[in-house]
């Protein structure tokens, strides 16, 4: 492979880059702010911005359960990433660019991630595709060319992709609507209504950060600001673990039905498997507290939570393209590679 290779985690909350012989390079909110039709600012700064922009302004994610819901605007703010990488990194086009996508999703969502890459400023040379879980089973450490079957369950921020994993492939892998969002509207909605205090979205997401535990938990407080919903003026609350933990209940025990309803549905040879190597949870909600707890209690199996969960699906694509050939017959299905001239 030739020096200029990225590999990209388009998620629904941040977008994540991987350029070869460097390590991670671009790893910011998957936001963009356009004012009078031109992009005013991406990633962290379009976040800055966020609920504070005049009415002008539209900050939007373009990505949304998993998919590239605003091709346009996931376009303009990929080419403003690789402004940004240029100006730090060099040239950046003649390059190879890696995708990791869902499994589940249609043949024309796929298509729009395929289509992005290659239309992007980088011009690549080829775009290859890689199956999230693939990416994600490698960052995870798994040997995924080795026989034996795993689960790999990536929580992120919109979407929790289950996936059974055997032999280098993908057996079985389900992408579920659900994900850190869905516990952040949880708590915006609790907090209103039994606090009568209206909160934003980065205010729910400390909320969970600081206080949220899957079960049992310990007991914190924080302090938060909002808006009165009668007197409609800021005023400042204190907000304990125990409700936090309440509200986010029945979102994880959604996942965890899900989770177990993949597993009932695996055949008895991977089972045994998959009793052996537990499962490996990953994505950026794989930080909640106590997580391993709840689903160690739910399934009975070992349960592994990835080092820095939300760095996985891209680490996965740096060791696809620092190992060079190690990964090609597993990694990339050969529908999924193109050469663009
Ligand atoms: N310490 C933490 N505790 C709880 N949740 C956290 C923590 N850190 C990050 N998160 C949540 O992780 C989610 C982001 O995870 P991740 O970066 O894996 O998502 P993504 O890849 O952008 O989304 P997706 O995979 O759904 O497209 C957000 O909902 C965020 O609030
Ligand atoms: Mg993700």
């Amino acid at each position: 492979m030739a020096s200029r290779v990225f590999g990209i985690d388009f998620g629904t909350s941040s977008i994540k880059i991987y350029k070869k012989n460097e390590g991670v390079i671009f790893d910011e909110k998957n936001l963009i702010a356009i004012c009078n039709g031109q992009p005013v600012a991406i990633g962290n700064e379009a976040f800055q911005m966020l609920g504070k922009a005049p009415d002008n302004y539209q900050i939007t994610y373009p990505v949304k359960n998993g998919v590239i819901a605003d091709i346009k605007n996931m376009l303009l703010l990929l080419n403003e990433a690789f402004k940004k990488i240029e100006k730090k990194y060099g040239k950046i086009t003649g390059s190879e660019i890696i995708v990791a996508t869902p499994t589940d999703i249609t043949e024309v969502e796929q298509r729009a991630y395929f289509d992005l890459a290659a239309n992007c400023i980088a011009k690549p040379r080829n775009v290859k595709i890689v199956n999230k879980p693939v990416a994600c089973a490698i960052g995870t450490g798994i040997e995924i060319m080795n026989a034996s079957g795993a689960m790999v369950v990536d929580i992120g921020a919109n979407t929790t992709e289950i996936s059974i994993m055997s032999i280098g492939g993908i057996v079985s892998s389900k992408l579920v609507p659900l994900g850190g969002n869905d516990l952040d509207r949880a708590i915006i909605n609790n907090v209103r209504k039994k606090y009568n205090l209206i909160i934003g979205d980065t205010t729910a997401e400390y909320l969970k950060k600081e206080l949220a535990f899957a079960l049992e938990p310990e007991h914190l407080t924080a302090k938060i600001y909002g808006k009165d919903v009668l007197s409609g003026l800021p005023i400042d609350m204190v907000i304990d673990s125990e409700f936090v933990t309440d509200t986010i209940k029945e979102s994880l025990d959604l996942l965890v039905d899900n989770v177990k309803a993949l597993l009932e549905k695996v055949s008895p040879e991977l089972s045994a498997d998959i009793i052996d190597s537990g499962i490996f949870i990953s994505g950026g909600s794989a930080n909640i507290r106590k997580l391993e707890q709840l689903f160690n209690r739910e399934t009975e199996l070992d349960i592994h939570i990835c080092e820095e969960p939300s760095d996985n699906v891209v680490k996965g694509l740096g060791i696809i393209i620092e190992e060079g050939g190690k990964y090609n017959a597993v990694a990339f299905a050969a529908n999924q590679i193109s050469h663009l001239g």
